[in-house]
């Protein structure tokens, strides 16, 4: 199994795993993923697509409570996963118990109709094949009550949704379908209200596969930025149909899958070499956020090392009397030493982010 998302995203944690095993005190973790949208607008569908965890999608009001998916890398071992919830704990180790446990919680949580709730769900997924990364699946935001809704539930799902995105520490995946007018897009708002400057708002187009006809050239132009321009801009994906789901077409299948279709696409075949199509596109570009989330750690980082460099000359000054013999004295020398070698590396990773900016 090949995710390219998690692989790209790979060497970032293994620098922070370094960083951390030296010993610089600085919190560098990676910020978590929200999606925020219209419900059925495919947000599972996109977050699924990065994880290459399945799941639960569908019409209809599908995610009807946060769920944080949290990766865990694992040296080695079989895939397991522990799903929490007010109170409740279980582990599994079959990956397609993940739809029917997600939803079993879903209904404990917020009853078996259309109910919603702002009770987490915590699915902790752990193996090989993952990252250390946390992504977060939200309810669609509704206008209309159905069944026996509350009248308020719009602005319920909306209270829920920004606890979420207002933490600075989230990136904001804004997913809109294609066939939607943007303009109108309420999960937009929410993005724009929380992160005015779009530091850490991208917008993901979805369903392509589904535009009107003669309505291509209205949706080429919203990628582009001519419509509403936004500073980290936009990117078209096309995730698994129902009816890629009901066959079950694997994940890289999909894939190959989609960028066949944009390839072949009349109208947003340019949008392929420009960075702006596919998920692989979008994994590229998130990996891309969040190494510069850590670069913004950078100058603190770098003070720590030139400290710890300074110790190790004036260590090094004092060896010239002879070598230092009691391994004690060596173990702090050489992860000065490795330190150092960090500092490279993060100068390299600051240097290429730098280079890549438009
Ligand atoms: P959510 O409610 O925003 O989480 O949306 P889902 O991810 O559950 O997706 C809603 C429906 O749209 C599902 O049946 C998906 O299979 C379907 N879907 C998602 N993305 C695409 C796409 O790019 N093309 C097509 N044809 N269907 C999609
Ligand atoms: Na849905
Ligand atoms: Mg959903």
């Amino acid at each position: 199994f090949h995710n390219h998302f998690i692989e790209s995203v790979r060497p970032l944690i293994e620098l922070i795993d370094s960083l951390k095993l030296i010993g610089l005190d600085e919190d560098i973790g990676l910020p978590s993923i929200a999606v925020v949208g219209d419900q059925s607008s495919g947000k599972s569908s996109v977050l699924e697509a990065l994880s290459g965890v399945a799941l639960p999608r569908g019409s209809g009001i599908v995610t009807r409570c946060p769920l944080e998916l949290k990766l865990q890398k694992l040296k080695n071992g079989p895939w397991s996963g522990i799903i929490s919830y007010s109170g409740h704990r279980e582990t599994f180790n079959d990956p397609l118990k993940v739809d029917t446990l997600v939803r079993e919680a879903q209904n404990k949580l917020a009853g078996k109709a259309v109910g919603i709730c702002d009770e987490l769900i915590t699915l902790e997924i752990s193996s090989p094949d993952v990252c250390d990364l946390t992504l977060i699946d939200l309810p669609g935001i509704t206008r209309v009550p159905v069944h026996d809704q509350p009248e308020d539930i719009g602005d319920q799902i909306k209270t829920l949704i920004l606890k979420y995105i207002a933490k600075s520490e989230t990136i904001i995946l804004v997913v809109v379908p294609c066939n939607v007018d943007i303009a109108t897009t309420e999960a937009l708002r929410m993005a724009q209200k929380v992160d005015p400057e779009g530091l850490r708002t991208l917008a993901i187009l979805t369903k392509p596969d589904l535009i009107d006809r003669g309505a291509e050239i209205d949706v080429l132009n919203i990628v582009q930025g001519k419509v509403i321009p936004l500073s980290k801009g936009y990117i078209i994906v096309r995730c698994r149909g129902q009816s890629d789901i009901n066959d079950r077409i694997p994940f890289d299948k999909a894939m190959e899958a989609e960028l066949k279709f944009f390839r072949n696409h009349h109208y947003f075949s340019s949008l392929l070499d420009d960075g702006k199509a596919s998920t692989q596109c979008l994994a590229a570009k998130l990996t891309k956020e969040l190494a510069d989330h850590i670069k913004k750690s950078l100058p603190s980082l770098t003070e720590q090392i030139q400290t710890r460099l300074l110790n190790v000359q004036r260590d090094l000054k004092n060896y010239e009397q002879g070598p230092p013999l009691e391994e004690e004295m060596m173990g702090p020398f050489l992860s000065e030493v490795r330190a150092l070698r960090f500092s490279d590396q993060i100068n390299e990773l600051s240097r290429t982010g730098h280079s890549k900016d438009k």
